[in-house]
């Protein structure tokens, strides 16, 4: 059973060595990853992917229950307990969706009914997404949302990995606070790389990322969890906005009076 996650400390791209020696992922946790572009977020994420061991760009060590990963997370794929989801997914598989998610519960060694995985895993999707998967679709006809919310639900219900990294879910028209809400629900290890305050807010804590390096570690504070609270107001109305132009609809001078 995976309890923590360490990363130990490497070095930012010019080469200095970052600030925290160790920080520790634990069980249950729902980190984030923030940054602006450029400064080392999927690297830092790969490098736990990979369970990196000083050989990687960033020279990070990785530890699993404080011990190096057991070589055989690397190498198959049934043991491994992390499921990555990257920021630029596309299938060269056109299997339709049921046999995509049945295929992987094989590959999985899941012990439990094949058929009742997959019906848990589209109906998890479907709550993510505005525009419902059905299970004859074919995995290269899902937009980018429909791809992003088959991908986290096939990590958290098929795979069930204890440990499931997301490269910048926003951008993809998923229904973030229900998925931090569903996710939550699954003991697991969340790690977001995101730019979207409503993650970062709804997160444990934050990793900043800075030039390649680890600058800074924070827990969200009780003032951000009251500002979370606007925050989560605000980005609703901008997503009523979003969705009645999407519509085709004209907008009034009432539209933002709730948030204002
Ligand atoms: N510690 C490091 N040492 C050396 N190179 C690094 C390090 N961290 C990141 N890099 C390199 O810097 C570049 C940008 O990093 P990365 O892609 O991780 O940034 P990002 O924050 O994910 O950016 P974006 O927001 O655009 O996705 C990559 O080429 C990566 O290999
Ligand atoms: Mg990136």
């Amino acid at each position: 059973m995976i309890q923590t996650i360490s990363v130990l400390r490497g070095r930012g791209r010019n080469g200095e060595p970052e600030p925290f020696e160790r920080i520790d992922l634990q069980m249950g946790q729902v980190v984030s990853i923030v940054g602006p572009t450029g400064s080392g977020k999927t690297t830092f994420i790969n490098d736990i992917e990979l369970f990196a061991d000083g050989d990687t760009p960033s020279g990070r060590r990785v530890l699993i229950n404080g011990e190096p990963a057991p070589v055989e997370y690397r190498y198959n794929p049934a043991k491994n307990p992390i499921a990555l989801i990257t920021q630029h997914t596309t299938f060269l598989s056109d299997l339709p969706v049921r046999e995509f998610l049945s295929t992987h519960c094989r590959v999985r060694e899941s012990n439990n009914d094949a058929g009742h995985l997959v019906a848990e895993a589209i109906d998890f999707a479907n709550q993510l997404t505005g525009e419902p998967i059905d299970l004859d679709n074919r995995m290269t006809e899902l937009s980018g949302g429909q791809t992003r919310a088959l991908l986290i639900a096939d990590a958290s219900v098929i795979c069930s990995t204890p440990v499931v990294l997301l490269d910048e879910v926003e951008n993809a028209g998923i229904n973030r606070s229900k998925a931090i809400q569903l996710l939550r629900q699954r003991r697991k290890i969340f790690i977001f790389v995101t730019h979207d305050p409503r993650i970062a807010l709804l997160s444990d804590f934050r990793i900043v990322m800075q030039c390649g390096s680890i600058r800074n570690v924070l827990s969200t504070s009780e003032e951000e969890r009251r500002v979370s609270v606007r925050v989560n107001k605000l980005d609703d109305a901008l997503s009523s906005l979003r969705d009645k132009l999407r519509h085709g609809h004209r907008l009034t001078v009432d539209e933002l009076k709730e948030v204002a």
